[in-house]
Order: C-alpha cells, then sequence, then structure tokens
C-alpha cells in the first residue's frame, strides 16, 4: 500500500464505522421514528464541533460465534464536542448495531469519555437506546456496566450528567441513568424497567405492555425517574442543550452569567393581585414564577410528578437560580412523600454546582394520613429539611401566603441558614391553620357551648382572634425571622438585589467523611 492507499483505507474505514449495522438497520431505525446514534450527535453538539474517539474499536468476542460479526465502532459512538461554545462529552448508543447491547469494548469507550469529562472538568451527556447487556458476552458486559456505574458515581457533584433515553434502557441498564443528575425520555419511542413485561407475566402474573410499565409518561408523572418528557427527539435534544445553559461545567465554576436586557426594576402591579382575598383559594404559583424571572423563562423540572411543588431553573439578572415553589393548585401546595424526595433531590443538585436557591413558600403543612405515615413521610420529610440545612449556597426565600407548622421550618427558613427571607403582606406565618388550631384550643369549650349558633360564632371569633395574631408576617418578622416584608410587585427587583449581595458568599460544613441524609 502506497500512502495514498493508506489515506484511501482511513477514508473507507471512516465511512464503514459511520453506517453502524448498516443501512437496512438504519432504515429499520428511521421507520421507528427514531434518529440515529450519530445524527443524534449531530443535532446536540454546535455543528462541525464534533472529535470521536475510538472509532475503529471491535468487540473482543468469541462465543456464539461473534467473532464472525464485527462492526466498527462496537454499538456506542463517543466523543467531544461542545454546546453554545463550552466543552462537552457524549456517548450515544447505536441500537443498529448488536440492538445498542453493551460489550466489555463498547463500555471501555464509554468509561474512557467519562474519564475525561471528569479530568476536564466538562458535562456528560449519554444518550441511551439499547437492549442491554450484549447477550453473548456474559460477565465481561456486566463488568462494564458496573465500571461505567462507578464512575457515575465518582463524577456525582463534580459535574453534570444528563442522560437522554431515546429507546428501550431496561435491565441494569437502568442504573446508570439513575445515577446521573437528569433523565429525560423521548414520549413515544422510549421505556425504562429493571424487569419486562415478559417476567413481569411470569412472576406476578400482571399483564402490562412496554409502555404501561416503564413508558415515558408513566415515569413522568409516578415513579419522578424521569425529570423530562420530550414530545420528540429533537424536542428532547433541545432541552438538554437549555438544560446545560443554566449549569456550570463542573463544581469549582459558578454559574454561568447570561446577559439581560429585562430590567432589573421591573415592577409588576399583576403581583398585587395574584393572592387571593379567600385563604383558602388556590391560584398558580407559576405565574408569580414566570412574572419576576428574566423574560418570564422558567425550564420546569420534573413538571408532571408531585406537582404540589414547582421546581425548576431560571435566571434573575443573568444569574441562573434554581427555583422551589409550593404550588397552591394543586393539593393546595402541600408537601407529601413525593414532593419531599423531589424538592429535596433538586435542592442538592443546585447546591453541587453552586446555584442559589429562590424559595417561594406558600404551604398549609404536610399531608396528614395513613397513607403518607406508613409510606415514611418522616423520613422522606426529613431529606427536605436536611437538603435546605446543608445547602451553602446563597438561599433568598419569599413567603407568599400561608407558611405554617413544619413545613414553615423546611422551606429555606431562616433557621436552616436561609440567607435573605422575605415576606409579602400576605404571609400567614404560624404552627397551624386557624380551624385546626381553634379545634385543638378551644375543644372543651366548643363541646361546653348547646346552641349552635353561639357555638358558630365563638368558633368565628376564636379564628378571628387567631388570624389577627397569626395570619400575618409581623410577628416573625419582630423576631428577625423575616428580614423584610416586601410590596409583591417590588419581588424581582428584591430578588435580584438579594442575590447580587450573596454573590460572595462563603459557607462551609464542618469536615466529614460525608452526610447521612436519611435515605
Ligand atoms: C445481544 C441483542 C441484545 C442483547 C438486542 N440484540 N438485544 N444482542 N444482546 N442484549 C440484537 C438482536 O439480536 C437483533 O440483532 C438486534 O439487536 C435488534 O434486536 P430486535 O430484537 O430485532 O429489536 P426489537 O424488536 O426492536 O427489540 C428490541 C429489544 C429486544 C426489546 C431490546 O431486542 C430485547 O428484548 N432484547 C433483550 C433485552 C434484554 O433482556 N437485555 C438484557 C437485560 S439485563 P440482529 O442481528 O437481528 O439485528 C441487563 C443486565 C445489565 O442488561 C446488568 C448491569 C448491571
Amino acid at each position: 500500500m502506497n500512502n495514498q492507499d493508506k489515506i484511501k483505507q482511513l477514508i473507507n474505514l471512516r465511512n464503514e464505522a459511520k453506517l453502524g449495522g448498516g443501512e437496512k438497520r438504519i432504515e429499520a431505525q428511521h421507520g421507528k421514528g427514531k434518529f440515529t446514534a450519530r445524527e443524534r450527535i449531530d443535532m446536540l453538539l454546535d455543528e462541525g464541533s464534533f472529535e470521536e474517539f475510538d472509532m475503529f474499536v471491535t468487540h473482543r468476542c468469541t462465543n456464539f460465534g461473534l467473532e464472525k460479526s464485527k462492526f466498527l465502532g462496537d454499538g456506542v459512538v463517543t466523543g467531544q464536542g461542545t454546546i453554545d461554545g463550552r466543552l462537552v462529552y457524549v456517548f450515544s448508543q447505536d441500537f443498529t448495531v448488536f440492538g445498542g447491547s453493551l460489550s466489555e469494548t463498547f463500555a471501555q469507550k464509554i468509561c474512557k469519555v467519562m474519564d475525561m469529562a471528569l479530568k476536564m472538568g466538562a458535562p456528560l451527556v449519554g444518550i441511551n437506546d439499547s437492549g442491554g447487556a450484549r447477550i453473548q458476552e456474559g460477565v465481561t458486559a456486566l463488568a462494564g456496566y458496573t465500571e461505567i456505574f462507578q464512575r457515575n458515581i465518582m463524577a456525582s457533584g463534580v459535574i453534570p450528567q444528563i442522560s437522554a433515553i431515546f429507546g428501550p434502557c431496561a435491565g441494569g441498564a437502568v442504573y446508570s441513568p439513575a445515577l446521573t443528575d437528569f433523565i429525560l425520555m423521548s414520549k413515544d419511542t422510549s421505556y425504562m424497567f429493571v424487569t419486562g413485561p415478559k417476567v413481569v407475566k411470569t412472576v406476578t402474573g400482571e399483564v402490562v405492555t412496554d409502555a404501561q410499565l416503564g413508558g415515558a409518561s408513566v415515569h413522568g408523572s409516578k415513579s419522578g425517574v424521569t425529570h423530562f418528557i420530550a414530545e420528540d427527539e429533537q424536542e428532547g435534544i433541545a432541552l438538554i442543550r437549555k438544560l446545560l445553559s443554566y449549569l456550570p461545567q463542573n463544581n469549582l465554576e459558578d454559574t454561568p452569567l447570561a446577559v439581560c436586557d429585562d430590567p432589573i426594576d421591573r415592577l409588576d402591579d399583576s403581583l398585587n393581585e395574584v393572592i387571593p382575598d379567600n385563604p383558602n383559594k388556590p391560584y398558580d404559583v407559576k405565574d408569580v414564577i414566570h412574572t419576576i424571572v428574566d423574560y418570564g423563562e422558567f425550564l420546569e423540572v420534573h413538571r408532571n410528578y408531585a406537582q404540589n411543588i414547582v421546581v425548576g431553573f431560571a435566571r434573575f439578572n443573568g444569574i441562573s437560580v434554581g427555583i422551589v415553589a409550593n404550588q397552591p393548585n394543586y393539593l393546595a401546595g402541600v408537601l407529601d412523600i413525593n414532593a419531599s424526595r423531589k424538592a429535596a433531590r433538586f435542592v442538592r443538585f443546585c447546591d453541587a454546582f453552586n446555584i442559589p436557591l429562590v424559595t417561594l413558600v406558600d404551604v398549609p403543612g404536610f399531608l396528614p394520613g395513613t397513607a403518607q405515615e406508613y409510606g415514611g413521610i418522616i423520613t422522606h420529610g426529613a431529606k427536605l429539611l436536611f437538603a435546605y440545612g446543608e445547602a451553602t449556597v446563597p438561599k433568598v426565600t419569599v413567603i407568599l401566603r400561608k407558611s405554617y407548622g413544619g413545613a414553615y421550618c423546611v422551606m429555606s427558613s431562616k433557621h436552616l441558614r436561609g440567607d435573605i427571607n422575605y415576606s409579602w403582606p400576605t404571609g400567614e406565618i404560624a404552627v397551624m391553620g386557624p380551624k385546626g388550631a381553634i379545634e385543638v384550643l378551644q375543644s372543651k369549650k366548643i363541646r361546653e357551648i348547646e346552641d349552635p349558633q353561639e357555638r358558630a360564632q365563638f368558633i368565628a371569633d376564636s379564628e378571628q382572634e387567631y388570624k389577627d395574631q397569626f395570619a400575618n408576617p409581623y410577628n416573625a418578622a419582630k423576631y428577625g425571622y423575616i428580614d423584610d416584608v416586601i410590596e409583591p410587585r417590588n419581588t424581582r427587583f428584591r430578588i435580584i438585589r438579594a442575590l447580587q449581595s450573596l454573590a460572595t458568599k462563603k459557607d462551609v460544613m464542618p469536615p466529614k467523611k460525608h452526610t447521612n441524609i436519611p435515605l
């Protein structure tokens, strides 16, 4: 071979690798409404920025005649590129090669980009579309998965890790995405489960489809496994790019600062009217969020899961923040098991990556009942308490209306190292709501009054007396637990000024191996 032949050989090999499992399987992939591994990478990264690694890797397995069946790249495309000019590492499983199943060498390719992402301090995006462990390989495939899991764990809290699920993700394979920070599933073309419908039927007799067992809708609303659901892959990839725009490259970087023309002192009179006069009437806290953040843009995480609490990313004068807000529009914004878990995980993510927390409070308390107690609301509620208490990022809190009982303590209160705690004049801070309080405090007297009208009047008067005492923020402000009572229409400005003043905040945890958050 002369040098020209060698160059031709390289080009031919590259073209062969780019075809993955071949034209027919690519067609089949398209036929299912799915993109190929490479098309997905092209959509994800800035144009022309992709540098591929390990294109010429093939598997080493000789079981079941596999030595005769080899594909360049071995079923996963890996490398680096940029998103909005910022370095990211990526792997994209290629379903056209052995159904994207994971072999020893496939895992080694992924581990290489994971190691590089950690060394360079750049985010890792994994695109999953795989039949799981390559069955012919046996233990080397299992070992490969576990090497990936270990790296997911080492990278946790150091670099952002994002998993897209654009096809099957079954068996132990689900645990790599589960160890990452965010999971995104495409609506109709992805599913995740530890054991598939066939095994479910054999073991439990239950008959379910892939979608019923582990489709995007199930994991987006019932299990909370996925943080985002995308209508299709294109929307999913755009979402990943957007999500990364809010995040620093690693835990040592500050959050990215975006250019912002939205005036910081923009007043919004609608906020003065958002809280209904009747305290039992709901409103949508997302209206408040959209009104106060830059350009009204809010990237909601876990939109359909535990909707009684809202979490997501936004910006204030270009500063990325994590927002946590009770949602009066859903279960009156009560804290339950799922809401506590959802918010705790989000708070810990933000804290790990230096993203300030803005908390909007309107919470009647923790949800009572046997279902919650048997489900461990004590342990799960403690997660949120713990997460806020250990967070050292800037914490700005605004009480919009109710802040009752344990939920007052939990929701980024002053006592959990809250930095700046405001309340609207509509704030109500008390051990419990007026109705419950009077039932406890005056139960004997209420029983003693025989005349129903007189009894009702006594209850109403007692509740009014309680409200006069507690249904305001000034009692808490007297103790300095609320730094200021602010006019609702001025909320954006006050939050921005608080965040600006907290930019140099330094706070630490005492030295320890790690915390023991109640899991
Ligand atoms: C080897 C596999 C494979 C696998 C699929 N293929 N899964 N090869 N190992 N795990 C191959 C098929 O033989 C086929 O090869 C090609 O990929 C496409 O598969 P099809 O079945 O034709 O595709 P489809 O009908 O779309 O079904 C996709 C599928 C199904 C639902 C994923 O292939 C399937 O059920 N695969 C097995 C899933 C599984 O049980 N995996 C193990 C999970 S346990 P050809 O040559 O015909 O194109 C696990 C343990 C991990 O992963 C533990 C980690 C700790």
